[in-house]
């Protein structure tokens, strides 16, 4: 992992800046801001991470890239072993990704060890049935986040984080989420242009994530239910949400900045805080690949999804946004976005994007990885006390998800006000390693109350 210098850090900084907010003013004075940081630089940025597998340890990394100025100060997970191979998996980053055993915490409250370390953002990146608790009590205890999408994985978890989410600006803190796309400069460019009018009036959205099947962890007989589904977590909705909400959330919501823009949005501190949901949605799907419970679990490997928003301003007609999402071997892989407008209409992907109809355009670059843009705009908006706080965007497309889950396992359309609503509430009502019996596949029309 390339660490990148000062110069790097300001460069990057202006250049989300410019992206998102174009206005010399603004971007000459918040660059001599970044600027003024990186050339004082006595102040070390203190990482906590929670959950150190894949995610957890790549997040690490892109802090330390971020600043040379950043370090890891607390390590905490369920196993001890992971903590042992983030280290191993950050150690080209040398002192500052070393850890003193002390602040190094395993076990189901690891998350508090690590919140009682004294730092400037903790990075929450266990599975996501954890993250409402995890991100509460950080936020509880006065602690800026970085946290990984998606946040929550039933309605319950969403009303947590959105109480939380109130916290955060009343606690002057900062809150980064991990849809990276909102921190990518193809993405940010082609949005400003659809909100300078390059498509029109947003009217649809069709988004993708296509693909074959991911890894998983067979079960072992000698370790609880628990522990067995924690390890194969992807394939329980109560850790993970199942995949359109694990995975094609970050597509979801691309729709629903698209469709924020459409609708006049929400947006109050900054562009990119932009919000909207869809009102209601009917989906089906499935699992015909994926059927082997023992080692899959009860999620489904396929869904697609007719999301309902509202019309646009100066308009009459909803406006709907189709998503489809597959793990399935042997299938044709799409992960993308296309946004629909009167117009034209934008194309979008990780590392590209572009606009046809009357006002063409192809995004040429720069482009910038948008997994280190999250820190440095995380630590900049720490540094300069800035307000970023991206909890709310990143619950509502969780929540869109969510929405369509429901209505995929239990073959209702459901609207948003009642899915939000709903008392479902996924997790073990105490969490230690212990009998789980694992939910049964849903089956549309008979799953009264989708699990
Ligand atoms: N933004 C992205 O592009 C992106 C990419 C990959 C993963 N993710 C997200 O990051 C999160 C983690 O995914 P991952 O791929 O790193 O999974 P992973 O299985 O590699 O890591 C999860 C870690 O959390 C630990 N853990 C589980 N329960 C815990 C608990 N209660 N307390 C503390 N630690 C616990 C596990 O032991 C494991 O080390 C997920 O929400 C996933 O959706 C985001």
């Amino acid at each position: 992992m390339k660490q990148i210098n000062r110069r790097d850090f300001v460069k990057a900084s202006a250049m989300t800046t410019l992206a998102v907010a174009a206005g010399a003013s603004f971007i000459s004075s918040n660059s001599s801001a970044a600027l003024r940081v990186a050339s004082r630089g006595k102040r070390d940025i203190r990482v906590g991470i929670i959950g150190c597998g894949g995610r957890g340890t790549g997040a690490g990394g892109n802090a330390l890239e971020a600043s040379p100025d950043a370090r890891i100060v607390a390590y905490g997970d369920l196993f001890p072993e992971r903590i042992a191979s983030a280290q191993k998996g950050l150690a080209s980053f040398g002192e500052r990704s070393k850890v003193d055993p002390a602040q190094c915490f395993t076990g189901f409250d690891a998350y508090q060890g690590v919140i009682s370390v004294p730092c400037d953002y903790v990075i929450l990146a266990t599975p996501p049935g954890f993250r409402p608790t995890h991100f509460s009590a950080a936020i509880a205890a006065g602690r800026n986040a970085f946290v990984e999408k998606p946040v929550a994985v039933d309605p319950t978890g969403i009303r947590t984080m959105l109480a939380a989410a109130s916290e955060v600006d009343a606690k002057n803190l900062r809150v980064v989420a991990g849809t990276q796309r909102r921190h990518e400069w193809c993405y940010l460019e082609a949005m400003q242009r659809i909100r300078d009018g390059a498509i029109g009036r947003v009217v649809a959205a069709r988004v993708f994530w296509n693909m074959g099947s991911l890894w998983n962890v067979k079960p072992d007989p000698s370790r609880s239910d628990v522990e067995n589904q924690v390890r194969n977590w992807l394939y329980h909705t109560w850790l993970s949400g199942d995949h359109i909400v694990e995975q094609h959330v970050h597509n979801i919501d691309i729709a629903n900045w698209a469709m924020g823009i459409g609708a006049g949005g929400t947006e109050s501190s900054g562009r990119r805080l932009a919000a909207s949901h869809p009102n209601r949605c009917i989906a089906v799907g499935g699992r015909q690949a994926r059927v082997d419970t023992r080692e899959f679990g009860h999620v489904f490997d396929h869904f697609a999804v007719d999301f309902e928003y509202a019309a646009a301003e100066a308009d009459t007609t909803p406006r709907f946004a189709l998503s489809m999402a597959r793990q399935q071997d042997g299938t044709s892989g799409r992960v993308e976005e296309i946004i629909y407008g009167t117009t034209g209409l934008a194309r979008l992907s990780s590392g590209s994007a572009e606009i046809t109809g009357e006002r063409p355009w192809v995004f040429k670059g720069p482009n910038n990885n948008p997994y280190v843009q999250e820190h440095i705009d995380l630590q900049k908006a720490i540094i300069d006390g800035t307000p970023l706080n991206e909890t709310a965007q990143v619950a509502q497309s969780t929540m869109s998800a969510i929405m369509g889950r429901m209505a995929a396992y239990s073959g209702s359309e459901i609207t948003w006000d009642d899915a939000v609503a709903d008392p479902m509430n996924l997790m073990p009502p105490s969490l230690q390693f212990g009998p789980f019996p694992q939910a049964s596949v849903a089956i549309p029309g008979q799953t009264s109350q989708p699990h």
